[in-house]
């Protein structure tokens, strides 16, 4: 089968190269699935440029956590799943319910756990979730990393209320999943963009609150201004480094900072004493489980919501998608149909 491996030594999104593995067959337990769409997260790049947690990979391994297919055959035992089905895989390996298990993890896309950029894959049966009926392969594909960690951030975690403000920083993946999800759930959502074009395309989609983050560079005393001095009751923080002490400034008494990304850096400076004088917390998010996509996917397909696809690309493809991400210009997601 054709497939795209992150390199061993890969440096950058140029390590990502085309190669062909034998065809998989499924296990007693596993599906065997043709994968239809997959889509990209900012992780992906930092795996290709070697940053991400394992550092610079040892191994080659097919990339993407995320993908959406239909099931062409099932293992002997498995009893979840047949022939026919559309199905997503989890983004963690047997991670079922409750709270993260310890130990050594097994994340689709980063070694020495295969990804979904591939013709065909396999999965557990216990690591795969139906597609809803209400969307396509292209837009299920979006769902297993980014969408999950909303769901997980603003509804398993953050337990938001109707009425309660959500501040989302950025226009990519993760951060319209929040705002999609947030105004499901009939909150009010403040974003934060570089762009007014794409502080436009948020309005549309219901962000009653926009800033861009370069023209107002205080951002959070902007936050604090519309929300009468209040601030966010959940904070959606995918900057990292240099946004996590704005966060805490723009954060409610009460409020919770979901500490999500690193798009600005590891290491910085950030003044706890806002947390503590505001009675605020700090909650580390990392995807979710099986339970809280399923739970995502009741809600995408009763509210029929669909998610926010910037673009889609060709398998061929894979580079110029790869480019289009790392440029930034995307609003939502990225898509490679294969
Ligand atoms: N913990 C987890 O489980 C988890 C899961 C998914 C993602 N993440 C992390 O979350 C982050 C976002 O991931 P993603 O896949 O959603 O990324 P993405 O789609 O590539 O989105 C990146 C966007 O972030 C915005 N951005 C960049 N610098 C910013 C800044 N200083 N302030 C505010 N926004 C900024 C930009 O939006 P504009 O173009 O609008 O300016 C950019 O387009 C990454 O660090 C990723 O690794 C973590």
């Amino acid at each position: 089968m054709r497939a795209y491996e992150i390199t061993a030594g890969s440096h950058g999104i140029e390590g990502i190269r085309p190669t062909t593995r034998p065809d998989p067959t499924p296990g007693p337990h596993d599906i065997l699935v043709r994968m239809r769409a997959t889509s990209l997260n900012y992780r992906d790049l930092m795996i290709a440029a070697g940053q991400y947690m394992g550092g610079v990979a040892t191994q080659n391994t097919i990339a993407l956590s995320d993908g959406a297919g239909e099931v062409t055959a099932v293992g002997s035992q498995v009893t979840r799943f047949a022939a026919g089905d559309r199905v997503m895989g989890t983004f963690f390996r047997d991670w079922v319910s409750g709270t993260i298990p310890t130990g050594p993890r097994a994340a689709l896309g980063a070694q020495p756990t295969d990804g979904v950029l591939s013709e065909w894959s396999t999965f557990h049966e216990r690591d795969a979730v139906k597609v809803p009926d209400t969307l396509s392969f292209e837009a299920a594909a979006t769902l297993p990393c980014a969408a999950v960690t909303a769901w997980h951030a603003l509804m398993s975690v953050g337990q938001l209320q109707a009425g309660q403000t959500v501040l989302a920083l950025g226009t990519g993946g993760v951060s319209i999943f929040a705002l999609q999800i947030a105004r499901m759930a009939g909150a009010r959502v403040i974003i934060t963009s570089s762009s007014d074009s794409k502080l436009e395309r948020a309005r549309a989609l219901g962000a009653s609150d926009t800033i861009n983050y370069r023209s107002t560079p205080d951002w959070e005393q902007e936050v604090l201004k519309r929300t009468q001095g209040r601030g966010a009751d959940i904070v959606v923080e995918v900057g990292g480094a240099g946004t996590l002490g704005k966060s805490l400034q723009a954060v409610a008494p009460g409020g919770k900072v979901m500490i999500i990304g690193v798009l600005t850096g590891r290491v910085g400076d950030a003044n706890p004493y806002a947390i503590l004088s505001k009675y605020a917390s700090l909650h580390g998010i990392f995807v979710g489980s099986r339970t809280m996509f399923e739970d995502l996917n009741k809600a995408l397909e009763i509210n029929r919501i669909t998610p926010v696809v910037d673009r889609v690309f060709s398998f061929d493809e894979t580079h110029e998608a790869l480019k289009y991400m790392q440029r930034g210009d995307h609003f939502g997601k990225v898509v490679i149909r294969l």
